[in-house]
């Protein structure tokens, strides 16, 4: 008979212990252990494994054969990007992203893009009517689209085999679960198992899968962080849900460059590729409002230009607010330090508050001389020279340091109808075609 007993698993990395714990010793986070039941079969012992025969023999690495064919355009020009050129034969790949964000909806796309795909759509959120009703708004036919209702792990399994689609999608991780496992789906365990059968399927039978997977509150992929060893691509998509792009975003890939953007266009009537994002991310009215600054940052191999807007105001606060959204907060009240030591202004007894526009989220540092030169137009109440945009990291000693891919921004910020870039200077510049103004110092770059 079946014997069961009470563990505690660890539901960012799968840690298991006889007692409950408040801090993970595997992975060292606070808070993630969970009560499970765990069933002991007595006989035999529970083993992945979908193969019928158990047999693989290797193989000499110079007989295996490849060939970028095996890589299929998804027509879709900002998906390829991040996929690094189309989905692999056999990848194993993993979406995350907050609910609502459009993940589904970015599925049905490919569908429609690639109408001549078999694709079995696995759908554990959703209803086929619903997706039926959501395949309307973005006029899918999905006469190649087989929609699965049941989550069944095994039964995933064997449709698939039965189909062999081209795709196949795990609409979401989270849902499908296997019927021998006593815990939940969604459960470590469930993802555990579940994953792993179909890494199985995508490895050995070249079916490629793609999982989609929720995002924790922190922004995490739920489930064991082991998913995200499991697979070849992990994919985030991002964005604001009051906002209308999202940006899908690599976060890791075995066939291609990681950390690369594809950005979309959220509308009535679905996802739409956004080729030239600098032209969304700056506002319309740029000249005559002081505390306005353009940079150029790169996301993945492309410069996107953003603006950051600065407001300082005189405080009524005891403890004058730093208040910063896109934009690390350290890192502003770093810049406000410089700018007071290294370029003689004074922030005591004001309130900063910064914003991205267009809610993007900074990480290059080269958007600090904005930042800078945004901060001290708005205390000066300056407006800065319309068509000029700000490139540069700073130091604590006030140095302004340079950055890579700097043709490349400037190339951009002349495509965008720049015509002066404040940076710090370098003779392998060239000649970019827009006006320079080298500056070492942030004080240099900001005058007086
Ligand atoms: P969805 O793909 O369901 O998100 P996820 O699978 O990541 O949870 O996206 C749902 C949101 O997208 C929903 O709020 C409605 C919106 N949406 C549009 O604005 N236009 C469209 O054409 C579609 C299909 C959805
Ligand atoms: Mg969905």
């Amino acid at each position: 008979m079946a014997k069961s007993k009470i563990v505690y698993e660890c539901s960012a990395c799968g840690h298991t212990s006889a007692k409950w714990l408040g801090l993970c010793p595997a992975c060292g986070e606070w808070h993630t252990f969970e009560e499970r039941e765990e069933v002991k079969k007595s006989a035999k012992k529970h083993k992945v494994d979908v193969s019928s025969n158990g047999e693989s023999a290797p193989v000499r690495l110079s007989d295996v054969t490849y060939e970028d064919r095996d890589r299929r355009s998804t027509n879709m020009s900002e998906f390829d990007r991040v996929l690094g050129g189309g989905l692999i034969k056999g990848a194993f790949v993993l979406l995350g992203g907050d609910p609502g964000i459009g993940k589904s909806t970015l599925m049905l796309q490919v569908a429609k893009r690639c109408p001549d795909w078999k694709i079995l759509y696995v759908a554990g959120e959703e209803s086929a009517s619903q997706i039926k009703q959501r395949a309307g708004r973005i006029q899918l036919k999905g006469d190649n689209l087989y929609v699965q209702s049941g989550t069944e792990i095994r039964d995933v399994i064997a449709q698939a085999r039965k189909l062999k689609p081209d795709l196949l999608i795990i609409d979401s991780i989270q849902t499908v679960f296997s019927s021998e496992l006593s815990s939940l789906p969604g459960s470590v365990q469930q993802i555990r198992e579940c994953s792993a059968m179909l890494q199985q399927i995508a490895k050995r039978e070249e079916i490629t899968t793609l999982m989609i997977g929720h995002v924790t509150k922190e922004g995490e992929i739920a489930g064991p962080r082991i998913l995200e060893h499991m697979v070849d691509t992990v994919l985030h998509f991002e964005g604001d849900s009051g906002q209308l792009h999202r940006l899908l975003r690599g976060v890791k890939n075995r066939f291609g460059p990681a950390q690369e953007v594809g950005v979309f266009e959220m509308r009535e009537s679905g996802l739409h590729e956004v080729v030239n994002p600098s032209d969304l991310f700056l506002s319309d009215s740029r000249s005559g409002v002081s505390g306005n600054a353009v940079t150029c940052v790169m996301e993945g191999s492309r410069p996107i230009l953003l603006e950051v807007q600065a407001l300082v105001t005189a405080s009524n606060y005891s403890n004058p607010q730093r208040t910063a959204s896109g934009f690390d907060q350290k890192r502003l009240q770093l810049l406000i330090a410089v700018l007071e030591k290294r370029a003689g202004l004074g922030f005591a007894g004001q309130d900063v508050y910064l914003n991205v526009a267009g809610g993007i989220r900074i990480s290059d540092t080269a958007a600090d001389l904005a930042v800078s030169a945004a901060l001290a137009s708005s205390l000066r109440d300056k407006p800065l020279p319309a068509k000029e945009l700000y490139i540069g990291e700073i130091g604590l000693g006030g140095e302004v340091r340079r950055v890579p891919f700097m043709n490349q921004r400037l190339q951009e910020a002349g495509k965008m109808g720049f015509e002066q870039a404040v940076l710090p200077y370098s003779k392998s510049m060239g000649k970019p075609g827009i006006g320079l103004r080298s500056a070492d110092t942030v004080s240099k770059a900001i005058g007086r």
